[in-house]
């Protein structure tokens, strides 16, 4: 079957048979599960994947960032739907190179993904869609730093412009701290962005857009530093859970008019409509809601608990996407409940982390993998900074997090830690949106 067809023909049930999922980490680990459990899918492909990829889909080799391989796979493997999982193949334009070789893609383009690409396109894009963010300054000129920071109060927030796989911000009460990492930046030639800090709790809302329709998926919250009690340096996402049980039933809705279906609009407006998933990681404060960061695709690791929970079988809702007919698609159907994940991460992170240590226990219900590969005697080991993310689900918080600590017991990594508080003070009902 040609990818092309699929995209021209009828309505949603011509659903996509061949799925290739293009990342190697637990979102795509709860990518392709999510798929396997779609009854329209009949083969999965996950490239390059891990070790845990590869016991639900086909794994084959691929450099991410190169559209032509990442096309020369999905016609040699004979894709209906290509979806792209990470940010940087998204940014560097992969997307467009699938789809203009005729085939289904969910992903943004690259003029599209600099929504995530570039931290001050995405301020630029909020101020004409009059969207509520931090107030910023991009500073590339290291003779201009101090002067920018006096106009800052304590704590500071200084950004990289560009991807910075969710480290390269530091939030600092310290002014020389905040100053030592501009100039750091700056010294490698990244422009920085410094912005006022937002106060409230945070909330990941995953949408999913196809140019014109917005469609919210349930509001997660995601732990971005590396300690217990938020202590230590961003990450990645440490854990994450789902839904927030202190948030307004409403908050969704609210957040999508407020801010994601403007910046559609807005997009497309430009000439260039987002179309994929619309990540926007907002800051609830006594003013209202804020957008501390949009991304261009499913987060990680809110995708592992966000999927655990969503019924709606993956594939036609992916596919609607990629093909324009999301305003088609019947309502999401989401179970009761909550889940959590707990993140496992290796010897040294977020730092340079430890690699090849041999993980017992990967295997288990509810282990998700990120950075393994199985090696050629068999044994699974650690490929990267966040090696599995482990997922519980439960009737409620409680029940998701004893379920996903439970199952981390059964998991084994020399030198990893995790932390231990995932979900628990929103479990013990400490998380109030300031005002409200
Ligand atoms: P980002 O990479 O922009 O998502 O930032 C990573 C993390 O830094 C966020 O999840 C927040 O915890 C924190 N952060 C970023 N910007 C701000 C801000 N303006 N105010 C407070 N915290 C922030
Ligand atoms: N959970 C943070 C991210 O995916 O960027």
């Amino acid at each position: 079957m040609n990818g092309a067809q699929v995209g021209e023909s009828g309505p949603l049930s011509s659903l996509p048979v061949r799925v290739l999922v293009v990342g190697s980490g637990a979102r795509e680990h709860a990518l392709v599960l999510a798929l396997a459990q779609d009854p329209q899918v009949t083969a999965l492909a996950c490239a390059p994947g891990n070790a845990g990829t590869a016991a639900v889909a086909e794994q084959r080799g691929l450099d991410v960032r190169d559209g032509a391989a990442v096309v020369a796979l999905a016609r040699d493997w004979t894709a209906d739907l290509v979806v792209i999982g990470p940010e940087i193949p998204l940014v560097a334009g992969v997307a467009d190179a699938v789809r203009d070789a005729g085939f289904a893609c969910f992903g943004p383009g690259a003029e599209a993904a600099r929504i995530e690409g570039s931290k001050g396109f995405a301020k630029d894009v909020m101020a004409a869609a009059g969207v509520p963010t931090a107030a910023s300054v991009i500073v590339d000129n290291p003779a201009r730093l101090d002067d920018a920071l006096a106009g800052f109060t304590p704590p500071y927030v200084v950004k990289d412009d560009g991807l910075a796989a969710g480290k390269g911000v530091v939030v600092s009460e310290d002014l020389d701290a905040a100053r030592a990492h501009a100039m750091h930046l700056l010294d490698e030639g990244h422009p920085v962005l410094l912005e006022a800090y937002l106060d409230g709790p945070e909330a990941s809302l995953f949408c999913l857009v196809d140019g014109t329709a917005v469609v919210p998926l349930l509001p997660a919250q995601d732990f971005k530093r590396v300690g217990d009690g938020d202590a230590g340096p961003n990450t990645g996402g440490m854990g994450a859970y789902a839904p927030l049980p202190w948030a307004g039933a409403d908050l969704a809705d609210e957040l999508v008019r407020l801010v994601v279906q403007p910046v559609a609009d807005e997009m497309a407006k430009r000439g260039t409509p987002f179309s994929g998933l619309l990540y926007a990681g907002l800051a609830l404060t006594s003013n209202g809601p804020s957008v501390i960061e949009f991304n261009c695709r499913f987060g990680d690791p809110e995708t592992q608990v966000v999927l655990a929970l969503l019924r709606t079988p993956l594939a036609g809702v992916l596919h609607a996407v990629a093909t324009g007919r999301l305003a088609e698609l019947p309502p999401l159907e989401w179970s009761d409940g909550a889940a959590v994940t707990v993140v496992v991460a290796a010897d040294g992170y977020p730092g340079t982390p430890r690699l090849g240590d041999v993980i017992a226990g990967g295997d288990g219900e509810g282990v998700l993998h990120a950075g393994t590969r199985r090696r050629d005697d068999g044994a699974t080991v650690s490929a990267g900074g966040r090696v599995l993310s482990v997922v519980g689900t439960g009737a409620d918080l409680a029940a998701a997090r004893a379920e996903a600590y439970g199952r981390l017991e059964g998991v084994h990594l020399a030198g990893s830690h995790h932390r231990t508080d995932i979900g628990l003070r929103a479990e013990k009902g400490e998380i109030t949106v300031p005002g409200r």
